[in-house]
């Protein structure tokens, strides 16, 4: 199985277009302690040919020119896309569904219904595509042996509820319901390994670490550092948690859980924040990433399992 990183950074992407945020000044001033990262997304492959995209952030345009695998030119119009799988509502994960809209054929959308009903009520961005190539929408089974996507040979899906956060113009924003953000063990049915992938995780419930135990990559949520990371820099007021994303310092936080994964596990951490310190490749946070044998994942960023 293939993982390619589309992008690695949390909503707003790094920089931040109106941030002067530690992080942001100083990319902006050319120091060569940080990249440059484009807007939460993966692509998923088993076979190397047929992709599965998660998220459509409004940085696709760019993620797909980086990532030429993605357009085999096989004929006109034409993409190794073969269907979308999105993990929540948030903007930063649906956005790029608009610049999709040229496709010859309906979008192939896998989503919660919970996430469809936001998609067409409080974004209609479901009801807007129907003017342009459409959404065939596929519903995300949350219970049970799991499914598997037509036009992706080799890979076998397992979608658990979280809680984590609805976005702001959702219904249920600060009252999580179960499905409005999923986490996703992918299998390769050949080899028989697994990957753990939750960009929005924020609390860790029994049956998300089940899942993550069961895998043999996590690639989870590395959002903020500390908890109050936000009202500190005074950007915004409201904890980490409350967004719905567990921190990685602190008691519970993500880090206490990653220490007591097998050695074995290779532990990546995604959505990454613009205002986190481990963005700094020489602050003591991202020393500590390193001791503690966790990565931090980048635009490009390849896995292979
Ligand atoms: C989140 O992950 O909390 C949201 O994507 C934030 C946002 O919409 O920018
Ligand atoms: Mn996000
Ligand atoms: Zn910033």
């Amino acid at each position: 199985m293939k993982i390619h990183i589309l992008g690695s950074s949390a909503g707003g992407g790094f920089p931040q277009w109106n941030c002067n945020c530690p992080n942001c000044a100083g990319w902006r001033a050319g120091s060569p302690r940080y990249r440059a990262r484009t807007q939460s997304s993966i692509a998923v492959s088993a076979d190397g040919a047929n992709w599965l995209l998660f998220n459509a952030s409004p940085d696709i345009l760019q993620q797909l020119r980086e990532f030429p695998a993605l357009q085999p030119a096989r004929s006109l119009r034409d993409t190794a896309i073969r269907a979308i799988f999105l993990i929540d509502a948030q903007i930063d994960h649906t956005t790029g569904l608009y610049m999709l809209r040229e496709h010859s054929q309906p979008l192939q959308l896998w989503c919660h219904a919970l996430v469809r009903d936001d998609l067409t009520h409080g974004n209609p961005l479901f009801n807007l595509l129907g003017h342009y190539c459409g959404v065939n929408w596929h519903d995300v089974p949350l219970a049970g042996a799991g499914f598997t996507i037509p036009g992706l040979p080799g890979l076998h899906l397992n979608a658990l509820p979280l809680i984590s956060n609805a976005p702001p113009y959702s219904p249920h924003r600060d009252r999580p319901q179960p499905g409005d953000n999923v986490g996703m063990t992918l299998t390769d049915e050949r080899s028989g390994k697994r990957l753990f992938y939750a960009p929005g995780l924020g609390q860790m419930e029994p049956q998300v670490w089940v899942a993550m135990q069961a895998t043999d990559c996590v690639l989870v949520d590395g959002t903020l550092w500390t908890d109050d990371e936000m009202i500190t820099l005074g950007a915004s007021k409201k904890t980490s948690r409350a967004m719905g994303h567990l921190p990685q310092s602190g008691p519970g936080g993500m880090l206490e859980w990653l220490d007591q994964l097998p050695r074995s596990t290779r532990k990546v951490l995604i959505h990454i924040n613009n205002t986190n310190p481990i963005l700094d490749e020489e602050s003591p946070q991202r020393r500590e990433l390193t001791r503690r044998g966790i990565e931090v994942s980048y635009d490009g960023m390849e896995i292979e399992l």
